[in-house]
């Protein structure tokens, strides 16, 4: 399994923090956001990672994270020229991904599970990660059977359909590529992920799987604080860099 992390963007809600850095160099307690995600990558037993990077802050993400070597893994970066949404990530990586599957993670999501089961378990189609939240209509959410099936798939509901949001981790077999490539933006100008899954729902091979712990989005500032407090009371003996 190849591991990929999302670390563009352009994080305007964390303006003016963001004005001069970038969203996932920002301190979450004792470590750079990015740590966070790459925790879960590389305890989970992923070696080898592509870091996506914006093109104003690739720089500083090469001067934090080097190679690898400091961590036993080894880090491959692309830059994404624009923000063009979160399936753009598998445009960007195809040669990366070199027909294999993937793990894709967000640069602003912190989770306290320990994925290594999942990832080494994980054979084919898609695989999505999700949390019961109290405010769906701010996440991608899932509608799901009594066997956790899925069924339906709503970017930020305006009308309640579930409370299971979607995390920012994501599992898919090598047609992911394929299956991006075959996707038009979206009104907003972007790929958008929520398609990528209906791709794979459309053909029953989209699983879905409960996340346990705690999982953060830490791209609002409520959010950041909250991550904050979890990074030092729940993470600290969890974290492998
Ligand atoms: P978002 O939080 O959805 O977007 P953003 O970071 O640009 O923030 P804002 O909405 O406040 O403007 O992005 C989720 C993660 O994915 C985050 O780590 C940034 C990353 N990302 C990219 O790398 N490229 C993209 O095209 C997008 C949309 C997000």
């Amino acid at each position: 399994m190849k591991g990929i992390i999302l670390s563009g963007g352009s994080a305007t809600r964390l303006r003016p923090c963001t004005k001069v850095t970038s969203k996932q160099l920002l301190p979450v307690y004792n470590r750079p956001m990015v740590y966070y995600p790459l925790n879960t990558l590389i305890r989970a037993g992923i070696k080898e990672i592509l870091i996506i990077v914006a093109p104003e802050r690739a720089g500083d993400f090469l001067n934090l994270l080097g190679s690898g070597k400091e961590f036993n893994v080894k880090f491959t970066y692309e830059v994404q020229d624009k923000p063009r949404g979160l399936a753009d990530a598998f445009l960007i990586g195809e040669k990366f991904i070199n027909g294999e599957n993937t793990a894709l993670i967000l640069g602003d999501n912190i989770f306290e599970d320990d994925f290594s089961a999942a990832i080494r378990d994980f054979q084919q189609g898609g695989r999505i990660f999700v949390k019961k939240v109290s405010d769906p209509e701010r996440f991608g959410v899932v509608q799901c059977d009594q066997q956790m099936k899925p069924l339906k798939i709503v970017e930020k509901p305006k009308e309640w359909i579930s409370d299971y949001a979607i995390t920012g981790l994501y599992l898919y077999d090598p047609r992911v590529v394929a299956a991006a490539k075959s996707l038009t933006p979206s009104a907003r100008g972007e790929l958008e992920i929520t398609d990528l899954h209906n791709w794979y729902l459309e053909r029953g091979e989209l699983s879905v799987s409960p996340v346990s712990g705690e999982w953060i989005d830490a791209g609002t500032f409520d959010s950041l604080l909250k991550a904050q407090i979890l990074a030092k009371e729940k993470l600290q003996d969890k974290l492998v860099i």
